[in-house]
């Protein structure tokens, strides 16, 4: 079974949103159908979060299994209250402090709420997003919208309403093309229901930013080394891969890990594989005439990377390489929602230069 529609496309100003279009998407949604829309961190392919069949249409479109759960989107803060139960002064604190922006909190999830969005798990995920579009949609629609990233499963989240397109053409109702999404990457998902708050994805919030409010939080355990096993749904490592195989480099010498790299362009173009390199723009020269090279930016500039890293990596397989080359981008700051999106692509294999 699959969701067949006939895709509409409006361009949006986000400086000064065409509200005829914004009421068509704001209809389509309280429809039950499905509206494509620009967030801060990538496109988002919503439906009305309280509408069971709404929400079924999302995973129809995504080709994804109903095993994973959804964010829910809001607009204002009282909404939490009518999706999430016992929410501890914590959430409040998080949500004064980072909302709208790109942290989601995992809470107790109400009981009106269709546990269609949560894959029955009795919790719910929920994010203010901070994109000028997406607040004046979610205001419109006057309901909470479910929203996974506007990709088809597997493929790498989409930062443009090309992207969407790609993948989602004549099976979402509307996409709303604001442009490119400015941070790239998608929100931190923080689990605010055990004893302490857990990221389960590190994201566009980072951990260093979050520690003053909640100094005991950490990153989920498969992210510690101290586990292999997916411990949040969804979140299984096959899940950004684009078509090419991802060779993935991490290691303690910048040296040692470009030379390592330079060889293994070269020997799988001995054998004929077309080879793409994605690198930063100080790693690129050493590339030249190895493949494919496509740079992310500047090393030091970790939000010109993870703007530019979903992309490229489109990018790439649009040009049919075989395999991707790249490095890892440090873990400070953005730097572990990088690695986490290089590792899901790589599909969980990294390989280490001592
Ligand atoms: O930035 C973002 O978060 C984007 C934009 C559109 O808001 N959305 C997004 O959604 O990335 P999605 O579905 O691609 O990823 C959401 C992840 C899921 O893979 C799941 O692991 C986690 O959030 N999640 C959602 N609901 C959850 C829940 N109730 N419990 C635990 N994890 C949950
Ligand atoms: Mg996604």
């Amino acid at each position: 079974m699959s969701y067949a529609a006939d895709t509409q496309i409006f361009t949006i100003d986000p400086d000064a949103p065409d509200m005829d279009a914004i009421r068509i998407a704001a209809q389509t949604l309280n429809n039950g159908r499905l509206v494509a829309f620009p967030t801060e961190t990538v496109y988002g392919l919503g439906a009305n979060a309280l509408d069971a069949d709404a929400l079924k249409r999302i995973y129809l479109a995504k080709k994804r299994p109903a095993t994973d759960p959804i964010i829910a989107h809001i607009a204002h803060n009282e909404q939490l209250n009518t999706l999430a139960v016992n929410i501890p002064p914590i959430a409040h604190e998080l949500a004064q402090a980072f909302w709208p922006g790109a942290l989601t909190l995992v809470l107790e999830r109400a009981p009106d709420v269709p546990e269609t969005i949560a894959a029955g798990l009795s919790t719910v995920a929920v994010r203010m997003p901070a994109h000028p579009i997406a607040r004046i949609l979610l205001e419109t629609a006057g309901v909470p919208v479910a929203a996974p990233s506007a990709n088809t499963f597997t493929r790498p989240s989409a930062t443009t309403a090309a992207h969407v397109l790609q993948d989602l053409n004549g099976r979402v109702d509307v996409i709303l093309d604001g442009g490119a999404t400015t941070i790239g990457v998608e929100s931190t998902v923080l689990d605010l229901t055990g004893e302490s708050p857990i990221i389960l994805r590190p994201g566009g919030v980072v951990i260093e930013d979050l520690r003053p409010i909640i100094p005991r939080v950490e990153l989920a355990p498969k992210y510690l080394g101290r586990a292999t096993h997916a411990s949040s749904p969804g979140q299984m490592l096959k899940h950004y891969s684009p078509d090419a195989r991802v060779m993935l480099f991490n290691g303690d010498d910048d040296a040692r890990i470009i030379a390592h790299m330079q060889d293994n362009a070269n020997r799988l173009t001995s054998v004929h594989k077309r080879v793409g390199i994605l690198v930063t723009d100080e790693d690129a020269p050493h590339f030249e005439g190895l493949g494919v090279v496509k740079t992310v930016g500047n090393r030091t500039n970790l939000n010109a990377i993870s703007h530019s890293l979903f992309a490229m990596i489109r990018i790439l397989d649009g040009l049919q390489v075989d395999v991707i080359l790249v490095r890892d981008f440090g873990r400070n700051g953005l730097g572990a929602a990088l690695w986490d999106r290089l590792l899901r692509a790589a599909e969980g294999q990294v390989i280490r230069v001592e």
